[in-house]
């Protein structure tokens, strides 16, 4: 293989820039000519195609969003956008991609394999953490200490005016941010979507807090709960306990998908970006390269988007008992 493209693709996150950064090397070391490919599938189809080489990646280690820009592309999921975006690579010469992005992306890569058997490895990219085939997903560690910052801030004035807060962070299928902030955080409550928390569990729980005198509380919501947002959630607890608590609610939102990656993220972000070009340069195809348990694993695409990777319950259970 002797000329390859890296793209980004779906939410950005942060440590992506690392993961190109290390795609763009190992190409570099490895006399491979390495294209980047701007806005994710969008670019593909519309042949926004660039050379890179080891000088462009200067100075993007420690930076957060992508220099490739991102896109959810719709055109992606119709066949023509599809045939389009193989006539470009075509055109180019491109015999092999790396895909950096989370399930929207690995999801298109795998129909755009089966259908034009272009070698495609997977680095997963994604502050949500929801990937079956890795522990940890590039940007998740940054996002997770980008929100505890900010549920540090509110325990301040939440301490100092006596309030319930609902804290909304992202994870509109996964529950992974909302865990760990959880924990870290010192929260009083948790709603995650992958484990039903009952408002009258939340009710009871906040109810037991004011009995210890606990005047302040936390809540952190993930968007994706059953129950619903952060603001529904509160508005429900609102009607269930009346005036007893003076509730706010905080979404954390984009902020989480910004800033600059973690020392975790630019070392995780390394290791998946090489592990993901080597990968292809030995035949590895329609897999997503990961880390589980410190060792690089490449996991097909199929199982990457359809297995679930379950929230740890011993973690759940710990925010339970260490709020008591
Ligand atoms: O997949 C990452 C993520 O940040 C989710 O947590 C969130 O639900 C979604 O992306 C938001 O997407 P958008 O930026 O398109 O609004």
């Amino acid at each position: 293989m002797k000329k390859i493209a890296v793209f980004t693709s779906g939410g950005d996150a942060p440590g992506m820039n690392a993961c190109i950064r290390a795609v763009v090397r190992g190409a570099a070391y490895h006399g491979v000519e390495v294209y980047g490919i701007v806005r994710g599938y969008n670019g593909m189809i519309k042949g926004d195609i660039i050379p890179l080489n080891s000088q462009s990646v200067s100075n993007i280690i420690q930076r957060g969003g992508t220099i490739l820009k991102s896109a959810r592309s719709k055109e992606f999921m119709t066949s023509e956008g599809r045939q389009k975006a193989y006539d470009q690579l075509k055109e180019k010469g491109i015999e092999g991609l790396v895909a950096i992005g989370g399930n929207g992306t690995f999801t298109g890569a795998e129909i755009f394999f089966n259908e034009y058997k272009i070698p495609t490895v997977g680095a997963p990219g994604t502050i949500d953490n929801d990937l079956y085939g890795t522990d940890y997903t590039i940007g998740f560690d940054t996002a997770v200490n980008t929100a505890l910052d900010a549920i540090d801030k509110i325990r301040d004035t939440a301490d100092s005016h006596d309030r319930v807060f609902f804290i909304e962070v992202m994870g509109r299928d996964s529950g992974y941010i909302a865990v760990q902030c959880g924990i870290a955080g010192g929260a009083e409550a948790l709603l995650i979507p992958e484990n039903l928390t009952p408002i009258d569990e939340v009710v009871t729980i906040l109810n037991t807090g004011f009995a210890k005198q606990k005047s302040s509380s936390i809540v952190i919501v993930a968007e994706g709960d059953e129950e619903g947002n952060a603001q529904v959630v509160a508005k429900k607890i609102k009607e269930k306990m009346g005036n007893v608590i003076d509730i706010r609610v905080t979404t954390l939102g984009h902020i989480q998908r910004g800033g600059i990656p973690t020392a975790y993220d630019r070392i995780l972000a390394s290791r998946l970006g090489l592990g993901a070009l080597e990968g292809l340069l030995r035949g590895e195809k329609n897999v997503m390269a990961g880390v589980i348990n410190n060792q690089l694993v490449y996991t097909p695409f199929h199982d990457t988007i359809t297995k679930k990777k379950p929230v740890s319950e011993d973690l759940i259970r710990m925010v339970e008992i260490l709020s008591t």
